[in-house]
């Protein structure tokens, strides 16, 4: 058997620490703390705890060489099995040799790739934990977290400050004025079919194309995107839009139409709770956008390049802009959100992670007429402003 190094993996020294009540009578801090070495490595679930002599294994093996076994019989009995079993070491002929050859093939740069796949959550409900914490009103947030750090800095001596001008509103302006986070949708009103594909053709269509050849196509998209790549898929959970069967569906940019999806195993409102981590208020929106990065597009240009996932993330960051715009436009409320479980809706899309992650998911669709659930409009742009 040949073995070498699994692609990406990276060693915390992690302290732990126990309550110790026998130190603690013996006149000690009542704290036991020991030593733990934990691996992260991307294509692995979760992060595992090595042992020291599979963490000097580990060290030994090439990440690119192949090495015959018996080269690695001197090695402290059982270190090489248990870093094959926890997937560190690779067998060329083992079952985890295609996934690692798969991700050396994809030009992830490592930091990148671990960051990306150590965020990513499963079955959370954000919105409870930060009820429980006491964490959702501003009033929560001061009381927990003590003062914030200054809305905005000053560098300069106000008397030195070059004053401009400010210039007359245009539709533009007040567009932007409008633009708030829709936390209350009309669970009564579905959306039309219409508003639905004018709200995909503002944001995620082509608005034209450059074929180099056939392989080698660049999109032109309303939104900006890092080399032109536009790596952004758009997957749709549909609840009520007129005419549309709820369900999940993928977006074609260039045929401007949508792809019907295997349906889920769970009704459509379950799937959505999930998706957006229990925030309700979000997953009542009639129409929820998952914004999956194909970072193979990407990564094509940006071979390992510490920016690229930046650039990805960005992106997502563009289209959400453009979205909340072009809703606002049409009278419709948006939002946007990465406090998401992108495992679960990685499963339900049928998406591996590293390949084709979730960044974040946002929605649209009509308003409601009372506010249930808070919104940030000061100025009374959106909801009328209480008289006192
Ligand atoms: C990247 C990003 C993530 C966000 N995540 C959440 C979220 O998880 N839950 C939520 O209620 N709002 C979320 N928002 C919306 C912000 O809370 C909102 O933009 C902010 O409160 C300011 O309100 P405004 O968008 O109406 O100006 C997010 C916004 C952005 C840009």
């Amino acid at each position: 058997m040949r073995v070498r190094r699994c692609a990406i993996v990276y060693l915390e020294p992690r302290e732990q620490v126990e309550f110790d009540l026998a130190g603690l009578l013996a006149g000690g801090s009542g704290a036991s703390r020991w030593q733990e070495w934990i691996a992260h490595a991307p294509h692995l679930a979760a992060p595992v705890t090595i042992d020291e002599a599979a963490r000097e294994c580990l060290g030994r093996l090439s990440a690119e060489e192949w090495t015959v076994d018996e080269a690695l019989a001197a090695w402290p009995e059982g270190a090489l099995d248990r870093l094959l079993a926890l997937g560190l070491a690779i067998a060329e002929d083992g079952d985890q040799a295609v996934a690692d050859a798969s991700l050396r093939d994809s030009h992830w740069w490592g930091p990148a790739a671990m960051f990306h796949r150590a965020g990513r959550w499963a079955g959370e409900d954000a919105a409870a934990a930060t009820e429980a914490a006491g964490l959702s009103t501003a009033v929560g947030l001061s009381t927990h977290l003590g003062v914030p750090p200054a809305a905005v800095v000053e560098r300069c001596d106000p008397a030195h400050r070059l004053a401009l001008p400010r210039g007359e509103a245009t539709d533009f302006d007040e567009l932007l004025r409008r633009r708030t986070t829709c936390r209350n949708f009309d669970l009564e009103r579905a959306l039309p079919q219409p508003l639905l594909a004018r709200m995909l053709e503002r944001v995620f269509a082509a608005q034209g194309q450059w074929r180099m050849d056939d392989d080698t196509v660049f999109l032109k998209k309303g939104s900006p995107s890092g080399g032109s790549l536009h790596p952004t898929e758009a997957y749709l959970i549909v609840q009520r839009v007129e005419g549309l069967a709820p369900g999940l569906y993928h977006y074609h940019p260039l045929a401007h139409a949508l792809e019907p999806l295997p349906a889920p195993d769970v009704p459509m409102r379950d799937l959505a709770m999930n998706a957006v981590a229990g925030q309700h208020w979000f997953a009542d929106a009639p129409v929820l956008v998952v914004m999956a990065a194909r970072f193979g597009r990407c990564f094509w240009k940006y071979r390992r390049h510490p920016k690229a996932y930046r650039a990805v993330i960005m992106d997502a960051g563009h289209l959400s802009q453009t979205l909340y715009l072009g809703a606002t436009d049409l009278g419709l409320g948006a939002f946007v959100t990465c406090a998401v479980n992108e495992v679960n809706i990685e499963q339900a899309l049928g998406l591996d992670a590293l390949e084709e992650g979730v960044v974040a998911v946002c929605g649209f669709g009509w308003r409601g007429d009372t506010m249930r659930n808070a919104e940030f409009d000061p100025a009374g742009r959106v909801w009328p402003v209480p008289s006192a």
